[in-house]
């Protein structure tokens, strides 16, 4: 019998882990946006820094978009459910219902966006800004979205320097447990008379060893498209059990950690390795760095 792990891969289940929640809250905190007329959430997944935002300036208006639509759906749901009226597409409305600015969600490219020039005061991509190929190009249409002064925020916890000294080995030993567990998985259905999984060829990425950028590249970067940085910030999240095993089984995680396998595979494989590796290596709980930067356009 070939075990079944039920794993949810979608990003969902960690949006709501209270680690996670708050270490967003608080980087949204961090910039005054009180007078903010107009948001763009790029990327904005379940509508988690889009709530953050609309606290922060409960009249403003806010486009959320998300090349998945069932997290522009989900970011809908959200919000219809707080009482909001929400319409899909990429309408810049200045429409109120009920009191409440009308919010509108699209299904899209965060680098390739229909909206005129200068339509926004604050855009953010949180937690996303890494899984974007080209960031250039990003940066450079998000200068043009901004009104001059408008501020641009990201966060990200993919960048070169985001493991804590000391968690490399705990890091290296939950990839091992994971692969031992597709191995085993991969007998098991042969055993069944099934085939076997297999790692595509040429998608490999080496995990820990990826492209990512220091903080001073970023802001160099963001410098080119004239976005000045006013904050740059590490921030430690320490993840629980519960959230680590979370993450492992999402998909976006999987893809990055162990690529060129089947997605559920290895979302399943992260998931299942997560506590015995944190447990192995005598840890209640996994630091992670995010980095975090606010900037101004100039
Ligand atoms: C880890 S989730 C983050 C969601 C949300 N920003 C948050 O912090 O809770 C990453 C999101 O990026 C979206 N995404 C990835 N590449 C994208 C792109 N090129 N354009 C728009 N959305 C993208 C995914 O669909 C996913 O919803």
């Amino acid at each position: 019998m070939v075990e079944v792990v039920p794993v949810n891969t979608t990003y969902e289940p960690f949006s709501h882990e209270p680690e996670y929640i708050e270490a967003n809250r608080a980087f949204i905190l961090q910039q005054p946006l009180a007078h903010v007329d107009r948001f763009l959430d790029l990327a904005c997944g379940t509508g988690t820094i889009s709530e953050l935002l609309i606290g922060q300036s409960p009249e403003a208006h806010l486009n959320g978009v998300d090349y998945d639509p069932v997290q522009v759906q989900l970011s809908a749901d959200r919000f219809r459910k707080l009482g909001y009226e929400v319409r899909i597409g990429f309408d810049l409305t200045d429409d109120y219902a009920g009191g409440k600015p009308v919010l509108v969600f699209g299904e899209g490219d965060a680098g390739k966006l229909p909206f005129a020039d200068a339509s926004f005061d604050c855009v953010t991509i949180c937690n996303a800004i890494h899984l974007i190929e080209d960031k250039p190009a990003l940066l450079a249409s998000i200068a043009r979205l901004l009104k001059p002064g408008g501020v641009f925020g990201f966060n990200t916890a993919f960048y070169s320097g985001s493991m804590p000294e000391g968690t490399d080995r705990l890091y290296m030993d939950w990839l091992r447990r994971a692969t031992v567990h597709i191995s085993e998985k991969s007998a098991a259905l042969v055993a069944a008379g099934q085939p076997p999984i297999k790692r595509q060829r040429g998608t490999t990425r080496k995990a820990f060893t990826n492209p990512w950028f220091t903080a001073d590249e970023w802001s160099r970067m963001l410098a080119d498209v004239g976005l000045e940085t006013t904050e740059r910030n590490v921030r430690v999240v320490e993840l629980s059990e519960r959230a680590f095993t979370t993450v492992g089984a999402y998909g976006g995680m999987a893809e990055v950690l162990l690529s060129g396998f089947p997605v559920e595979v290895a979302s399943e494989a992260l998931q299942v390795a997560a506590v015995p590796a944190m447990r192995a290596a005598g840890a209640s709980t996994v630091p992670r760095n995010y980095l975090e930067i606010w900037t101004r356009r100039v």
